[in-house]
């Protein structure tokens, strides 16, 4: 494998050296560093898109050739997509899971073809067969959701007490527990003081999870609570783990009559500043969400990719905290940011993240 690597790792700075940035010009001769495998979950959510789309413009800057394809959300899809990468002999795989434990045995089979594995985002679970995990800081985009509550309804100091519902992302995908845990260690000593309290009583991670991070399944769990529990009450603040499900619990609150003068929105709390999110926060509805620049993210897996097939030692900051039921993965944390309607503008389209137009209208 080392052997390789090596010979490939020349390859490629004899390609560079060549000055080639033409994605094209590798195909033309046998010492191209390359295929990448780039396997990503849904392209339903755009930040997927922009992950995809970023490494593989950058992977094709580095002459390297590019097969990225979307599993629509579907596990069955995804391994057989891996698997054909691997039959298709890549030289690395970029994965972002869908259910991250449910790709052990075709991990095993790129194993077998010592082809490396650079887990993006989401950590794969239950294997050993995984060489690196690049992703941003979980735990704390959690801990930047859950402040963002307690700052808008100073539980600690105002009269309250204040209500409040909780929902998680997906059960299979590792970062939804490190998201949910980061915003219960700042709310969970509200709650047990009494000071925000969940009306529906449901708050264990198995009880308020959402299957894919699907917002239709997130809007009918709102709904539901809202006429079982708040037919007589206001709800203060909804603890909400990702864009696409606070425009689903945005709906069901319209839905019931939140949203006037006499009846004001929540707190509502996302992640991934999604455009059409922004736009909600833009408009006062949705209050925050955590910002994560994709770009960012995709240099990091491009260049680990890149040092490992070279056969150098890519840099991590994390060796500790990311267990997959195997192993501790050698993890490169970058670090997510708050966005709400004081910054947006500021962090996203000075940023360059967005243009002024993409967020109008
Ligand atoms: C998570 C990811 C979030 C969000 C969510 C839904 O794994 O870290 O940023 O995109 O999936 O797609």
């Amino acid at each position: 494998m080392i052997t390789r690597i090596v010979a490939l790792g020349t390859a490629l700075v004899l390609m560079t050296a060549g000055c080639s940035a033409d994605p094209g010009a590798e195909a033309a001769g046998p010492a191209g560093p390359g295929t990448i495998g780039l396997a990503m979950p849904t392209e339903t959510s755009a930040r997927w898109v922009s992950d995809g789309g970023n490494m593989k413009k950058q992977f094709e800057l580095l002459g390297y050739t590019t097969d990225l394809k979307y599993a629509d959300d579907d596990i069955a899809t995804q391994v057989s997509q891996i698997g054909e990468m691997v039959d298709g002999d890549v030289k690395a795989l970029v994965v972002g899971a869908i259910d991250g434990s449910a790709l052990t045995s075709v991990l095993e089979k790129a194993a077998a073809a010592d082809i490396p594995v650079i887990s993006y985002d989401r950590l794969i679970r239950d294997t050993p067969n995984i060489d690196y995990y690049a992703t941003f800081d979980n735990f704390k985009v959690g801990v930047l959701q859950g402040k963002a509550i307690v700052d808008r309804l100073k539980p600690a100091t105002a009269k309250g007490p204040f209500t409040i519902e909780l929902f998680a992302g997906s059960p299979d995908d590792n970062n939804a527990t490190f998201f949910f845990n980061g915003a219960m260690s700042v709310l969970r000593p509200h709650i047990s003081s009494g000071k925000l309290v969940v009306r529906s009583g449901q708050h264990e991670f198995a009880d308020i999870a959402t299957l894919r991070w699907d917002g239709e399944v997130a809007k009918a769990r709102m709904a539901s609570i809202l006429s079982k529990s708040y037919a007589s009450a206001r709800l203060d603040a909804v603890l909400s783990p990702y864009d696409g499900i606070s425009r689903g619990i945005l709906a069901a609150l319209q839905a019931g009559g939140y949203g006037t003068a006499a009846k004001p929105l929540p707190v509502i709390t996302g992640q991934d500043a999604e455009a059409d999110s922004v736009k909600l926060i833009a408009a006062g509805r949705q209050s925050q969400t955590v910002y994560k620049d994709t770009r960012e993210l995709a240099k990091v897996a491009v260049r680990m990719t890149d040092m490992l097939l070279r056969g150098e030692t890519p840099p991590v900051n994390d060796t500790e905290q990311y267990h997959n039921g195997v192993k501790a993965v050698s993890t490169f944390l970058l670090q997510p940011v708050d966005v709400d309607k004081s910054n947006y503008r500021r962090i996203l389209v000075d940023g360059g993240y967005y243009t002024a137009e993409q967020l109008s209208g």
